[in-house]
């Protein structure tokens, strides 16, 4: 599918890339209008009423969505008709189930972005408020922990960042990605229940030992408070391949069953199941033991497991679950010790 810069009409991150424009606001009211007539034709003329455009600005946000992979039939004289559901993660497909939570009434779409933690981390330091999403359909510039790339092939994977504002101290923020983990290993099993993600400490997420979620925590914050935390989730939904350094590696969804993923319905789910995960870590350091136990539960590497440190890899030994911080414990020759960082590998 041709990316298509056109369509952004907001140059708000000039400063990052170009191309960086948040998705024009009226391709999604088009897609609206139509899901909300599935079965008839409309005219060109009402489509432009209702959107508040003219007929030939409709027939260009039709053209620009065919391009999109958006299966809309018709033309100008007849009149157009959805004939698929598309699975563009545009805001008017995921506000109407993200109601009730933190993250449905601040939802920005790019086509194509560098990286959506980036722009989600200027817009926080710039005031976005708390629960704002940012969602990509590719990414050119995706990131991962340390020094490490996000493959973000267009329009099958989920790349989203969440804003958030907790009243904790930066010391909590570990329990807060361990908590994303169960989040998105939850949402997977809600679609389909024969999925059973296995966490690995702190933010991985895999299926038969390889990986098919990423989580990405970044903050700002003072010595003793959080000022915004950006929360960056890429899940391997619908790719078919990876690039040949990452095929021994990573998996996706589609290649565990066999289907192709709605990203907007697991992307909702996820989205859900991390207001709900938010909400209980809120409550207070009570919350913190359920999480660690829960995750701990969900990882098959968190106990028993022989593993090293990739960037250190003298330190090697068997995890031993994980400490009242969320920090990984491994037994060592010379006694336990946590792990506060780095990449753990399995001997
Ligand atoms: C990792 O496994 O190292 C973390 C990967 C995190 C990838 C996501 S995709 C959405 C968000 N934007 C980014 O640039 N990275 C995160």
């Amino acid at each position: 599918m041709p990316h298509n810069f056109a369509i952004g009409n907001q140059d708000r991150h000039r400063g990052i890339k170009l191309s960086a424009r948040e998705t024009d606001a009226r391709l999604g009211r088009v897609i609206r209008v139509l899901m909300g007539y599935p079965t008839v034709v409309i005219s060109g003329t009402k489509l432009a009423q209702e959107i508040g455009v003219t007929r030939s600005e409709v027939w260009r946000l039709v053209q620009s969505l065919r391009t999109l992979g958006v299966k809309i039939e018709g033309h100008p004289s007849s009149g157009y008709q959805l004939t698929a559901v598309p699975d563009l993660l545009l805001p008017e497909m995921l506000e109407p189930v993200l109601r009730g939570t933190i993250f449905g009434s601040n939802i920005h779409h790019y086509y194509r972005a560098g990286s959506t933690n980036t722009i989600a981390l200027e817009d926080a330091a710039g005031g976005a408020p708390e629960g704002s999403i940012y969602l990509a359909e590719q990414q050119t510039s995706g990131r991962g922990r340390g020094s490490n790339t996000w493959h973000s092939a267009e329009s099958t994977g989920i790349y989203c960042s969440v804003v958030l504002r907790p009243n904790l101290p930066p010391s909590d923020v570990l329990v807060l990605t361990l908590a994303t983990g169960l989040a998105v290993q939850a949402a997977i099993q809600e679609i389909d229940s024969r999925v059973l993600a296995d966490l690995k400490w702190p933010n991985d997420v895999l299926i038969s030992g390889k990986k098919v979620c990423g989580i990405l925590t970044e903050m700002s914050s003072e010595a003793t408070r959080v000022r915004h935390i950006v929360v960056g989730i890429g899940i391997n939904a619908n790719h078919t391949e990876f690039p040949a350094e990452l095929e021994p590696i990573a998996t996706s969804l589609r290649l565990t069953t066999g289907t192709e993923w709605s990203r907007v319905e697991l992307c909702a789910a996820l989205l859900k199941s991390l207001d709900r995960e938010y909400k209980k870590l809120l409550t207070g350091p009570e919350s913190h033991p359920d999480i660690l136990r829960r995750f701990e539960q969900h990882s098959s590497s968190a106990r028993g497991r022989e593993i090293f440190i990739e960037e250190n890899p003298e330190l090697r030994g068997t995890t031993e679950g994980l400490d009242d911080r969320g920090f990984l414990r491994i037994r060592t020759r010379e006694g336990l010790k946590p792990i506060y960082s780095g990449t753990v590998r399995f001997k």
